[in-house]
């Protein structure tokens, strides 16, 4: 075959959709329980919006982002991430009042080159909100466990949540001295990229998985022992008020997190049934780029869900997907079988049952074998002798049950047993 998917991307076959589907609608349902609207943002914006907004020294924008010039030469990129968007449409559409929090949800590609591996693509799918407008701890208390009760629904096991603070611009100046100071004289030591990122973005030293770092990341500051007295308030509301709602968590004073634009509290939910590539969800607060992209200053706070680990941990959990099955199918022997057989296929259709019908031309038996494969709760089969008979012979497939039914009664035999779209 000439054509291929390209590297970390994947098509998402018929017989995979169902757990996509599955995550999608428990997630519109607890959404909806939580007060969210659904926001859609074009998957390509203004390179420069997520230059700005995830920080231009951050490893997403400086290596992987799918960015290309269109044909008036203007910079444009396919959305690593969808916080910025939403923060752009947003601002562009009037989305934010003083008077409301404004909630919302997006659910949607996502495009970073990245080197593949487990649980790492080039094309990935999140489930994201986001909430504007209040500074208050119950409301970041409310977006966890918003998370928390999604994958709750989806019956995922084995999940912790993580949670630390990265401070804010008044705080993290001071802080992120102290660990260049921290790591000056080990720096020779390290990788390169914690070289680099000992000049433009120390604190993601932090976050390094080298083992010859790891052994000083050990024991260098953490952001919680320098943050200031305001992210400590609302760090510290933030935990008694999670302890309340009964959310286990762990803080994690090396939680630092890839994009820029976090301000005080961070968190991420985990899986230990994941590799490297742990994270299944990550968020915190983003006070400051609502303002910095132009609009009033606006406390955020928001997360997205990585729905291919969340599919992995399903997969490992055993839970049982809720599969679409065929209600009818309808086989068939001769034209005038076949008129009769479409004119029912519709009126099953038309009144909300999932019908189909065989349209080879091949024997009845050929038919059967076939049906056995596909799936379908039921087959209605006819030929000469229904068609003299005027009723169909309708076979329960899971119990190899067989009996008439008049023509004229097929409609409610269906509904009767409950089979519907
Ligand atoms: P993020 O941590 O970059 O945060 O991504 C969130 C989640 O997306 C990760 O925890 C992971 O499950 C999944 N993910 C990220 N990159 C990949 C990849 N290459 N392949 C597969 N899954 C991946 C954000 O994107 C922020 N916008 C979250 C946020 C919303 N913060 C505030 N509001």
């Amino acid at each position: 075959m000439k054509y291929k998917a390209p590297r970390g991307t994947f098509d998402i076959l018929p017989e995979q959709v169902s757990v996509w589907q599955f995550i999608e609608s428990s997630a519109r349902e607890i959404f909806e329980r939580y007060n969210y609207d659904e926001i859609r943002t074009p998957v390509f914006e203004s390179t420069d919006l997520f230059a700005r907004s995830i920080g231009s020294t951050t490893d997403i924008v400086t290596k992987e982002m799918y960015t290309f010039l269109d044909k008036k030469g203007r910079s444009l990129t396919l959305r690593p991430e969808e916080t910025a968007s939403v923060v752009r449409a947003c601002l562009e559409n009037n989305l934010i009042g003083s008077d409301k929090i404004t909630k919302l949800y997006y659910i949607g590609p996502m495009f970073r080159y990245e080197r593949p591996q487990a649980g790492r693509f080039r094309q990935f799918h999140q489930i994201g909100v986001e909430a504007f407008g209040s500074t208050d701890p119950l409301i970041d208390v409310e977006v966890i466990l918003l998370g928390v009760d999604l994958f709750k629904r989806l019956g995922l096991k084995g999940l912790g949540v993580d949670i630390n603070s990265v401070g804010c611009r008044d705080c993290r100046p001071a802080f992120l001295q102290e660990l260049k100071k921290y790591f000056k004289s080990n720096i020779k030591s390290m990788c390169d990229d914690c070289k680099k990122r000992l000049e433009f973005n120390p604190l993601r030293i932090l976050d390094c998985k080298n083992k010859i770092c790891q052994k000083f990341i050990a024991s260098a500051p953490a952001p919680l022992d320098s943050v200031c007295d305001r992210c400590r308030a609302s760090f510290e509301g933030i935990i008694e008020r999670l302890k309340t709602a009964g959310v286990n968590f762990q803080i994690n004073n090396r939680l630092v997190r890839g994009l820029d634009y976090y301000t005080g509290m961070t968190f991420e939910v985990v899986s230990k049934k994941l590799g490297a590539q742990n994270a299944v969800c990550g968020g915190g607060r983003y006070d400051d780029l609502v303002g910095d992209l132009g609009g009033k200053a606006t406390p955020s706070v928001g997360f997205a869900i990585g729905m291919e680990r969340v599919i992995e941990v399903l997969k490992s959990s055993n839970v049982e997907i809720p599969k679409g099955e065929l209600g009818v199918l309808i086989l068939t022997m001769g034209e005038k079988a076949a008129s009769k057989g479409f004119e029912i296929l519709s009126a099953l259709r038309n009144s909300g049952i999932s019908a189909d019908m065989d349209y080879f031309n091949r024997s009845i038996k050929a038919k059967m074998k076939a049906a056995d494969k596909i799936g379908t709760r039921y087959s209605l089969i006819i030929g000469d002798e229904e068609l003299k008979n005027q009723s169909a012979t309708v076979r329960n497939m899971e119990k190899g049950s067989q009996e008439q039914v008049p023509f004229s009664g097929v409609l409610s035999y269906f509904r009767d047993r409950g089979i519907c779209g």
